[in-house]
Parts: C-alpha cells; structure tokens; sequence
C-alpha cells in the first residue's frame, strides 16, 4: 500500500508539540511532505526538523505539494477558511478541535467538503484517550447498569466536555441550561505560557433522550490546573449497578445489596511494554469476580506514550477513511453537535438561564457576537475564504 502525502498546517503549540511527533511516528502510513505556519520562523523551524517543505501560506501549499491529507491545527477561528480552502483544492482533511467557530462556519465546512468529495475528520481526543476508551467497554459490558447520571467537574468543557457527555450518556441531547461567571485571578502565566487574568468558569446541565442527566463544570484556569492551587475535580459515572469513580469501579455485590450496600472498588491494571525504548500501553484490565474485561492498544507497534495514543487514533482516522473510501471514525457531524452543545451552553447562561432544547434552529446571540468580533478583529466578514486563510491568527 503506498504511502499517504500529509502536511500540517499552523505549527504552533499543538501542531508542533502534539501533532508532528505523531505523524513522525506513523512512518508506515504517512509521508509528511510539507509544514505551513503563516509565521516564516515557525514553518522553517519545524520543516527543517522533520525534513519537510515548509510554506507561509496554503496557496503555495497546493500549487507545489501533491497532498492526500492536511491536518489543520491553525487556532479554531481560521478553521473554516484554511479546511474549505483545502477542500476545494481536493485535499482530505483532518481539522483540530472545534470543528469551526459557529455552526454556519461548520456547516460551510460540512458542505464544501462534501461538494469536493474529501473526507473530513475532527480530532476530538478525549474520547480515544486508553482510559476512555477502556471505560467505553467497561460500561459497553453493562458493569454499571445503565447510566444514570455523569459528572465532570473541573475536567474538560466546551466541546470536548460535550462529546464525553453525549458518548457516557449514550443518548442524544434533549436540552441544557448553562451558568457562566467571570472572577478576578492574580494575573498568572500557565505551564503552557497562557496568561490568565480571569477565572471563566462555566456550568452545564443537560438532559438527555434516554433519561440520563450530566453535570459539567468547567474553569479556564482550574480544569488545566493553571493556578496552581491543588484544586480537585470529580469524575463520576453513576449506573443502575454500579458508579465508575475516576477509574475505580464500584459495584455492590448480590449477597451486600441488602445488608448495607457497601461496594468492592476495582482498580483497572495496565500493562506496559518497551517499543524502541518507549514504555508503550499494551492492555488496560479489569478483572471482576466474574470476569474480566480488556482495552487492548491496537498501536500498540508504534513507539507511543499514553498521551500520544488518541493523537495517532485521530490521524489513523482519516487516513482509514482515505485509503478504504470509508467515514472517518468520528466525523464533522459529531463535532458539529460537540459544538452546537458547548454554543447553547453559552446562549442559556445568556438567556438569564433559559433552558434551550435541541437541534439549535436559529442563528444565536452567541455566534453572531462570534461573527462580529471575528470581523471587528481581522477586518473581513468571517465567511470570506480568500481573506481568511490570508489572515494571521494570533494565539490566545
Ligand atoms: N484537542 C485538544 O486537546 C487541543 C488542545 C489545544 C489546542 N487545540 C486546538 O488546536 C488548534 C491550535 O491551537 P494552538 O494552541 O496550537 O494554537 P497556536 O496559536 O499555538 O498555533 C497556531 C499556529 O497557526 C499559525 N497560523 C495562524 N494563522 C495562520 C494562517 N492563516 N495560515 C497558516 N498558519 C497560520 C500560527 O502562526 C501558529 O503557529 C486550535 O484549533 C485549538 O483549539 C486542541
């Protein structure tokens, strides 16, 4: 099977720190052809690192570069324009998370591709996470019952909290009410070089289709652990049967559940292998009195740290999808709902707390501020494509 010629686009943090050492790895599948970062020192930097082409912008990209995939980690706001840039010129596309800005700017994505015929993955990695992934087939194996109710505080939020949600729940979104609040913070600057002034901190409750009810909160500063202070979070998966607590299971056993109900924890075992000197997850267990249930790392041949495994998930995604002519696992229509969730979120807290139901089916307050400001700050209208992908987009 021949190789797939991939380049990355924006080569900031999460291009350059996440991505490109993946795509180094993944040797047997891809050829990471070209590097193109609208900052020159950037692109040389990086393309000379992995002894790639470098660009400064995606014009000059398709003009030289034959590509059968881009991955596009330029921030969320240039999403649209750089993916649908590159979907006319052909070129499958796997984009970093959130899939756009708002949900016109996802749907002109969703549409270009489709015109073009590309593939269009979004690299959503929390659910591709082994740890996720291993309690995927824990509450799959009806440990827990059924789901309930989901907790997660302090963890992630926006989108990528919402596609937990949805995927724990296992059901479809029926409404949410969201709480946001804005709270002074002694102006820090973050591991990750972010500088924070303000504590965002936001609260969601949603209902789903199946019964099942989940909680977020979120903080900018708290669910990164940027003030430093030991603050905690809660991650919990209340079943009918059982309660997931972070990775413990908890499950009351028949001859206990009358006699005051006190739960066995089981702890998952992982077991590690050396692969080219990386200590590499070969299997997450968890053994039960009557059984026991398995995530295997299907990567587990590649040089990979735990962190990195979702990373290779995503881009073996869309490469699947290319080679096969099949979908990419999870898909713009899952990353446009991971959206619309986070962007009723906002517009409840907006609306004093109105609890929205879904499908969202009007334009909100919420994007059109998006639209507006996106204007305001690069001086063109957010669905200009040809001025978009010309635009730098600075970090936040
Ligand atoms: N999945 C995750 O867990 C996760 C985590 C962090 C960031 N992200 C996402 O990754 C993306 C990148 O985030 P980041 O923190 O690395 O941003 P960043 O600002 O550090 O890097 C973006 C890069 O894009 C370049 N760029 C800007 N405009 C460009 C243009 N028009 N053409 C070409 N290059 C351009 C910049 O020079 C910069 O190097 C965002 O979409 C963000 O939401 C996802």
């Amino acid at each position: 099977m021949s190789k797939l010629n991939i380049a990355l686009i924006g080569a900031g943090r999460r291009g350059g720190g996440a991505h490109l050492p993946v795509i180094a790895k993944l040797k047997d599948v891809y050829n990471l052809v070209a590097i193109c970062d609208i900052e020159e020192e950037v692109a040389n930097r990086y393309a000379e690192q992995y002894e790639a082409n470098p660009y400064t912008n995606v014009r000059d990209l398709v003009a030289h570069e034959q590509l059968d995939v881009v991955d596009i980690t330029v921030p969320g706001t240039a999403h649209h324009a750089v993916a649908c840039f590159m979907a006319d010129a052909g070129v499958n596309i796997i984009v970093e998370t959130p899939i756009a800005a708002t949900l016109p700017m996802t749907d002109l994505m969703i549409e270009t591709a489709k015109k073009n015929s590309v593939k269009l993955e979004v690299a959503e990695n929390y659910y591709r996470a082994p740890r996720e992934r291993f309690l995927s087939n824990v509450i799959e194996a009806g440990v827990i019952g059924e789901v309930g109710r989901i907790y997660r505080i302090f963890y992630e939020g926006g989108y990528h909290g919402m596609s937990m949600l949805r995927l724990r729940a296992n059901g479809e979104p029926k409404s949410i009410l969201g709480i946001t609040q804005s709270t002074p913070v002694i102006p820090i600057i973050d591991r990750m070089k972010r500088h924070h002034t303000s504590d965002n901190w936001t609260l969601g409750f949603l209902e789903f289709d199946n019964n099942a009810t989940a909680l977020m909160v979120y903080s900018n500063v708290i669910h990164a652990r940027s003030l430093g202070r030991g603050q905690g979070g809660i991650s919990q998966i209340d079943g009918s049967e059982g309660t997931i607590v972070g990775e413990e299971i908890h499950i009351v056993h028949p001859e206990d559940l009358e006699n005051g109900a006190r739960s066995v924890g089981y702890q998952p075992k992982r077991t590690i292998i050396d692969v080219d000197g990386v200590e590499v997850i070969e299997k997450i267990e968890l053994t039960l009195r009557d059984g026991v249930i398995t995530w295997d790392n299907s990567l587990k041949r590649y040089p990979l740290s735990e962190g990195q495994i979702a990373v290779a998930d995503e881009l073996l995604s869309i490469a699947n999808a290319v080679i096969n002519d099949t979908e990419p696992e999870y898909g713009a229509q899952r990353g446009r709902q991971d959206q619309e969730m986070s962007i009723a979120m906002s517009e409840s807290a907006r609306r004093s707390r109105e609890t929205l139901t879904f499908p969202l089916t009007d334009f909100t307050e919420t994007e059109r501020e998006t639209h507006e400001s996106y204007e305001q700050q690069h001086g063109h209208p957010i669905d200009d494509i040809e001025a978009g992908i010309d635009t730098f987009f600075p970090r936040r």
